[in-house]
């Protein structure tokens, strides 16, 4: 069956999370997704038959040690297939914040003082921080700033940053306060034209489809699993031709065990382990709504990712149209999503209110939101918000409804 025939059966999405049937959070309009997602049955099935049965140090010979061991590797290998990266491309480590930090430590030793870095000020710090720490060891930092006035970053202005002398360019696939969704194929492109190394934060994009990484040719690329349906973990792609070069961050004799050592002090077992619920997820979410199907791990997850658009556009867009409809409240990136260039994460600030104030009327309205810079704060610099009150974001996920929308604009109009 194509695609086109098909949607999201958002009631099917919903019955998979029992944070929604749950009397404590199912009182809740949800729209703090970008901070972190809810986690389907399968997930938590998992994570509580590791604790249950195979609660060990993992890799032993007796069962429940090879079985907590096995788990994990599975885990690993399906998010490598989701992913279109192989199993020794990636690392699950704590969150993407400590994955960059220790990336940025390897990465030192391709480098040489003079060396230029470029980030931008419309990432979260976390992709910005560890590489401008960078210029403690004499590599000279340089920003990519966006458009003040759209809040976009323009690839002339890239152009006209790199050089012969850029090594690293970071940036983020998706902004987690404008919502633009990048060119990231592009711009790796570009930036391989200059030798340089492209790292991509794929946390605020992962969440609406995982990506194809190989696709988009980018040498490192990271995400938050807690805000893609799994865990309190982060997963980093490095090209395995990179990885091989990068010198060992674990213990001295785990030398050579790439990627491990990139991941010093290793993953989280059980929270390793229920990852494979997050596929659990998914492939149940292919079955139901492709019954006699079949294809390869990645094929489902592609066609699930076009669902999971064509629903997310559906419901943002009538948010999107009534947000800029008011000439109260400013909102902040794009007011249409079309062609996927844009995520259902909306933030916006409302004249004589504060942020403060108006995620407090919000959650009085029983909408779930917050009010913060989000950890952009360079991004709410540039375009002059300030940066202790925030914006108020507003974030969406495929289990998002029409009727949770409905309940922001009513909301909204009240406020
Ligand atoms: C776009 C973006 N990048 C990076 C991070 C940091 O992720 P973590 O909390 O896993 O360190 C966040 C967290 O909110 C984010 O939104």
């Amino acid at each position: 069956m194509s695609n086109n025939n098909v949607s999201l059966d958002v009631n099917y999405v919903k019955a998979q999370f029992p944070a929604f049937n749950d009397p404590l959070s199912a009182k809740w309009s949800f729209f703090e997704n970008a901070g972190g997602s809810y986690v389907p049955n399968n997930v938590i099935e998992r994570l509580n038959y590791f604790m249950t049965s195979t609660k060990v140090q993992p890799y032993a010979e007796f069962d429940t040690s090879a079985i907590a061991g096995d788990n994990m590797d599975q885990a690993t290998n399906l998010f490598a297939e989701m992913i279109n990266v192989q199993n020794d491309e990636i690392i699950i480590g704590g969150s993407t914040t400590i994955n960059m930090y220790v990336l940025s430590n390897a990465m030192r030793s391709l480098l040489k003082p003079g060396d230029e870095v470029i980030v931008t000020n419309q990432d979260h710090e976390a992709n910005v921080g560890a590489w401008r720490r960078l210029a403690e060891h004499g590599m000279v930092i340089k920003e990519w700033k966006i458009n003040t006035k759209t809040a976009e970053l323009e690839i002339e202005d890239l152009k006209s940053l790199l050089s012969e002398k850029t090594k690293i360019v970071a940036v983020t696939h998706c902004s987690n306060i404008v919502g633009s969704i990048n060119d990231l194929k592009s711009i790796a492109k570009l930036v391989h034209e200059y030798d340089a190394y492209i790292i991509g934060d794929g946390v605020s994009y992962a969440p609406h489809g995982f990506p194809d990484v190989k696709d988009l040719d980018v040498d490192f690329y990271a995400f938050s699993l807690y805000k893609t349906y799994g865990p309190h973990l982060g997963l980093l792609y490095g090209k395995k031709a990179i990885l091989d070069k990068l010198p060992n961050q674990n213990h001295e004799f785990l030398e050579g065990d790439v990627p491990y050592t990139l991941n010093p002090g290793g993953p989280n077992h059980e929270e390793l382990s229920c990852l494979i619920g997050v596929y659990e997820y998914f492939n149940n979410l292919f079955e139901h709504h492709f019954p006699g199907e079949d294809g390869s791990v990645r094929d489902k997850i592609e066609k699930i990712n076009e669902l999971i658009a064509k629903h997310e556009q559906e419901i943002a867009n009538p948010l999107l149209e009534y947000i800029s409809s008011r000439d109260d409240i400013k909102l902040i990136g794009k007011n249409k999503i079309e062609n996927k260039n844009r995520a259902p994460t909306i933030a916006f600030t409302m004249d004589n209110k504060s942020s403060k104030e108006l995620s407090s009327d919000l959650v009085k309205h029983g909408i779930a939101t917050r009010n913060d810079n989000f950890y952009a704060w360079r991004c709410l610099k540039a375009l002059g918000i300030d940066v202790d009150d925030g914006v108020v974001r507003t974030s969406m996920v495929h289990y998002n409804t029409h009727e949770d929308v409905n309940n922001l604009i009513e909301a909204l109009k009240k406020i």
